[in-house]
């Protein structure tokens, strides 16, 4: 007889221990759903495999969430010469079932990152297009090169799919010319003027944009919140804050604007907070500093892309430091993600481009990650924070500083 048998740790996600029992078969892909049929815009978060006797099990680790829409977990499972499949379901037990919808007043942000156009606009197009809300976060590598006609081209596809939308967005590595290409010219000059263009843009439609005194760093409120561009590369490509001028105008700004949350833009992860880890080496000067900071504030969420890091890789890349009320995510790039971490089965979609949807309430922050190319949700892209209630018991969620699986720590 085909079983299926779930056991989770807490109320809203989905770390846990997934068994099957399926004789004769050899494989079980496993599914969010109702008590009707697996969600039909949710991938699947496992391909486990079964063993001759029948046995077969998968441990999520990491935190992600269970989607606001799921009942139940599904098993597809498929005959030892996939000629047959037997379908069996099991009901999430209502005690870890998420607890609350999102709130009708919450902020939602589309975040795209590691775009790296080339010559070929129509992947930008797609990825633009792919995004739901009315604000897009760019957080930097628009462009491959730097060059003055990538900004020109990916501007053309902004005009022709989303000209009415607020884009706000940083510098990568990428879009600062190559130290090579010409040393006349201003690295950063071409970003600079993509960037002015898009922020005039956005102060037409009536947003008020402040700037650090040398325009490496901006803000400006949207709603209850506080959203923070910080450029975090220089000429030559380099990770630099020059004199740390503009992380002394982040403190201030944390310091003296209140907000429900401040979101921070910055291409690059802090090291504590990259699932590369980078080999304990921070791609950021003043990384220390920038942690310190960050840590003393809490309300904070640190958006950064740059390590193309697949979301589907097995410890994820969404992280949240509760006593702090600070929220951490690596976002996936636009262009192929990389699952080179990811050592079981897993479908060539698990490395498509990345679109992020972000849902941001006082108590609540959701996270969706899912396909550019397909639009199809990543059920290991999934997160769900009660940001709520950050004095009561029970686990956090957050990364140890080495290298290594995600692992929970309790107060
Ligand atoms: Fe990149």
């Amino acid at each position: 007889m085909t079983k299926l048998e779930v056991s989770l740790i807490w109320q809203g996600c989905a770390r846990g221990k997934f068994t099957v029992r399926a004789k004769g078969c050899i494989l079980a892909v496993l599914r969010w759903g109702t008590a009707d049929a697996p969600l039909e815009n949710w991938g699947p978060f496992a391909y486990v495999p079964v063993d001759p006797a029948g046995n077969g099990a998968f441990f999520f680790e990491g935190f992600r969430g269970i989607p606001a829409e799921a009942t139940h977990v599904w098993a597809a499972c498929w005959a030892g010469d996939f000629s047959s499949r037997e379908d069996v379901s099991v009901p999430i037990p209502a005690q870890f079932l998420p607890a609350a919808d999102m709130p009708e007043d919450t902020l939602r942000f589309s975040v795209l990152t590691d775009l790296h156009l080339s010559s070929k606009p129509w992947t930008i197009r797609q990825a633009l297009r792919s995004a739901e809300s009315e604000f897009i976060f760019l957080l930097g590598d628009s462009s491959n090169d730097g060059l003055k006609e990538q900004f020109d081209a990916f501007r053309a596809c902004i005009e022709e799919t989303v000209p009415e939308k607020i884009i706000l967005p940083v510098t990568g590595n990428h879009d600062v010319l190559h130290a090579s290409r010409d040393a006349s010219q201003d690295g950063c000059g071409n970003y600079a003027a993509f960037q002015k263009y898009l922020l005039q843009k956005d102060e037409a439609q009536g947003y008020g944009i402040s700037f650090d005194p040398e325009g490496r760093a901006y803000a400006l409120k949207i709603g209850s919140l506080d959203v923070i561009g910080l450029q975090c590369v220089t000429d030559k490509r380099r990770f630099l804050f020059p004199e740390e001028r503009q992380i002394d105008w982040l403190e201030d700004r944390l310091r003296l604007t209140d907000a429900d949350w401040h979101i921070i833009l910055c291409h690059a992860p802090l090291l504590k907070h990259n699932p590369n880890r980078n080999e304990g080496m921070p791609y950021l000067d003043k990384n220390r500093r920038l942690q310190e900071i960050v840590d003393r504030t809490g309300g904070i969420i640190f958006l950064n892309g740059h390590t193309h890091v697949s979301p589907n890789g097995p410890g994820g890349n969404g992280e949240f430091d509760k006593p702090r009320r600070n929220i951490y995510l690596d976002c996936g790039s636009v262009v192929a993600t990389d699952t080179s971490r990811i050592d079981g089965l897993m479908t060539p979609d698990w490395k498509d481009g990345c679109v992020t949807e972000l849902a941001v309430a006082r108590d609540l922050v959701e996270i969706r990650m899912r396909s550019v190319r397909t639009g199809i949700g990543f059920s290991r892209g999934y997160y769900r924070f009660p940001t709520g209630n950050t004095e009561a018991g029970g686990p956090y969620y957050i990364q140890p500083e080495k290298k290594g699986h995600m692992r929970p720590v309790r107060e």
